[in-house]
């Protein structure tokens, strides 16, 4: 996109970033280093849950003093074995995905492929109508997660269910978008949004097969909205029927067995031709403006005229749930988990309680979490969504170490009527002025959450950004991000106290000696996730143009990567390196860990390293996977040539 306000804070509060403090919390990673056995592990298919029986076990938690009693029987231990099997593949520039020796990766579901064989095919010129892109699969691939078909065949045949963030005004067309027309914008809203497809293994590759659960959700689907903000609310009055999720990026996958999508950069779509037009204060916190990221969508389509129709706004920012199996399912806004640039969305289980933590992607944001009311198993059985009754909270983070997560709750503390807030409706469609007014932490632009099944430890990645330096963000420019570990009071994820420490400080050692990562360089950890075996996957989103890049260097470092980290050591080793502009993003496996589902997402975007793409040179930065034409995002299907588990 032409300029992205992930970048620059619209965080005007003066919520601590820990100005005056130096010290420094690294000291903090080796406690909670050690070996904990895999062997004892349990497994659900594919989420962060299903494990805590064993990590309970492990963790007599209860404070800082159960803690240290768990580090002294940790430390000192002789280190497992790595689980990390496979050699590590180097920093590259090529145009191509570079995986381990022994390891194939084959591209799969390209944006343009059809859905069903009868579908319409794709066309490398950019000629398929928004009708056709309807029924393909959409761009710019994200978050994703496989969900079996069966038991016999769990490993070889299901659902695979992804995010789809933003389009390219340059790719999407055969002559550009300097003309808008609605059949263009219409194809740019079929392009976002969620695909769900059905493939199965043949033996010898993944392949798509006709499917009556496939269907895409796309900018134009209806949608509902659920949880204290509902549709009837002043704020959500609009001029058109409610439809559409937009900008989904990072996700989720829920006990319950369905798809979360977060809706993150959806302020960039709204803009206006009307000179007048000044955001009001609660627009500015969002970032909206009268040019957003200059789609311009708003000339053709007064839906997305802030000025006209300025509620349609409040219709975004949410967690989306979405039902795979069941195509008729309508998607539903959730509320209750606030209205904020949604990144992941990691569900994790209290004693039966669903958890969910999210990222707000911009510089200065705040992480959240929301813990359910009643354990979602009831929810369920009952007819209720488990994400619709609950507390969310915002994390503060101390300079000593510790962290308190502030709850959001209409009538407590500042949120009250003489605050400037309604009622809980208001608190959520408002959400970061209500995490302002608590004294939430900002962090350098917090991205995905994840959970270790072994050890019930969370980890955020801190993309990129300017909030320090102070403990928490310790870098005055942070070009290469980090990531923070933290753990909840006793083990249990509904605590309101919690500690932390950072896990890794990231980049290249050449232009910054506090890099400390154990192993491969990488930097702007984006897509994270922590396979059952304690595996975590780190997946990288530098773009040149990030905060103080320009000033520290990345010509080590080479294309957006995934790496593996063993959190038993901290070793960390490169897996897989992409194409030539791309972020790698999205990652899962199947059950058996035996095939794994990785995103490329948008190859060929322009760079100063690689030259600007135009319309009539599309390849100069990239012609990924094809080999010339369009670059285009797609899934690439990662299998070990002995079928062993991927890692190992
Ligand atoms: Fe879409 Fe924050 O990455
Ligand atoms: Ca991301
Ligand atoms: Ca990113």
């Amino acid at each position: 996109m032409p300029y992205d306000p992930e970048w620059t804070s619209s965080n005007p509060s003066d919520n601590p970033a820990f100005a005056d403090i130096v010290a420094s919390r690294l000291s903090r990673r080796s406690m909670l280093a050690g070996g904990l056995s895999a062997a004892a592990v349990t497994f659900f298919a594919g989420g962060a849950f299903g494990a805590s029986s064993a990590s309970a076990a492990t963790r007599t938690g209860g404070g800082s003093a159960a803690r240290d009693a768990f580090v002294k029987r940790v430390v000192g231990r002789a280190a497992a074995a790595s689980p990390l099997g496979f050699k590590a593949v180097p920093a590259g520039t090529d145009d191509t995905v570079v995986v381990p020796n022994g390891y194939t990766a084959q591209v799969f579901i390209p944006w343009g492929t059809p859905l069903q064989s009868t579908g319409p095919a794709w066309k490398p010129d950019g000629s398929n109508t928004a009708a056709d892109q309807e029924q393909q699969v959409g761009s710019h691939h994200d978050a994703m997660y496989f969900f079996p078909l069966g038991e016999d065949d769990a490993n070889t045949h299901g659902l695979l269910v992804l995010n789809h963030e933003y389009t390219d005004t340059v790719l999407s067309y055969p002559d550009g978008d300097a003309e808008l027309t609605p059949e263009k914008v219409n194809k740019a809203l079929a392009g976002h949004g969620v695909t769900v497809v059905e493939i199965e293994f043949d033996g010898t590759e993944w392949v798509v097969i006709d499917s009556d659960l496939s269907r895409r959700i796309t900018g134009l689907t209806p949608v509902e909205f659920s949880g204290p903000v509902t549709l009837d609310h002043p704020a959500l009055q609009s001029n058109n029927d409610p439809m559409g999720t937009l900008n989904n990026c990072g996700g989720g996958i829920t006990p319950w067995g369905t798809f979360l999508t977060g809706e993150e950069n959806w302020n960039g779509y709204f803009g206006t031709t009307d000179e007048e037009f000044e955001p009001t204060d609660e627009q500015a916190r969002y970032g909206l403006d009268a040019v957003g990221f200059e789609y311009r969508w708003h000339e053709a389509d007064p839906r997305f005229d802030i000025s006209v129709n300025p509620n349609e706004a409040n219709r975004f920012g949410w967690v989306v749930e979405i039902d795979p199996m069941d195509p008729a399912a309508m998607p539903v806004k959730r509320t209750a988990l606030g209205r904020i640039k949604h990144e992941g969305a990691l569900v994790s289980d209290a004693d039966g309680r669903a958890v969910v933590y999210c990222g707000d992607d911009q510089d200065g944001e705040y992480l959240y979490k929301f813990v359910s009311t009643t354990p979602w198993q009831e929810a369920i059985d009952a007819g209720n969504s488990p994400l619709d009754e609950g507390v969310l909270y915002v994390a503060r983070f101390e300079d000593d170490g510790t962290g308190e997560w502030l709850p959001l709750i209409f009538g407590e503390g500042p949120l009250t009527q003489n605050g400037g807030f309604a009622d809980q409706a208001d608190v959520l469609i408002r959400t970061r002025e209500a995490a302002d007014k608590v004294g939430a932490t900002s962090l350098d632009r917090p991205e995905w959450v994840a959970e270790n099944p072994l050890t019930g430890d969370l980890f955020v990645t801190l993309t990129n950004g300017t909030q320090g330096a102070n403990p928490v963000n310790p870098r005055e420019k942070n070009p290469y991000g980090h990531i923070l570990r933290w753990t909840e009071s006793g083990g249990d994820k509904t605590a309101t106290t919690f500690d932390w420490d950072i896990f890794v400080l990231a980049g290249d050692p050449e232009y910054d000696p506090e890099v400390n990562i154990n192993g491969d360089i990488f930097g702007s950890p984006d897509g994270l996730w922590v396979d059952p075996a304690g595996v975590m996957w780190i997946q990288t989103d530098i773009s040149n143009s990030a905060q103080g890049l320009e000033e520290r260097g990345y010509d080590n470092i080479g294309n957006n990567m995934m790496l593996a980290a063993d959190l038993a050591t901290g070793e960390i080793k490169r897996f897989l390196v992409g194409p030539r502009g791309c972020e790698v993003t999205g990652v899962h496996t199947t059950p058996d860990r035996t095939t794994m589902f990785v995103n490329i997402q948008h190859p060929g975007e322009s760079t100063p390293a690689w030259g600007e793409a135009t319309p009539e040179a599309p390849t100069a930065v990239s012609s990924w996977p094809d080999g010339s034409g369009r670059p285009r995002s797609a899934t690439v299907v990662i299998r070990k040539d002995d079928g062993g588990i991927i890692g190992s």
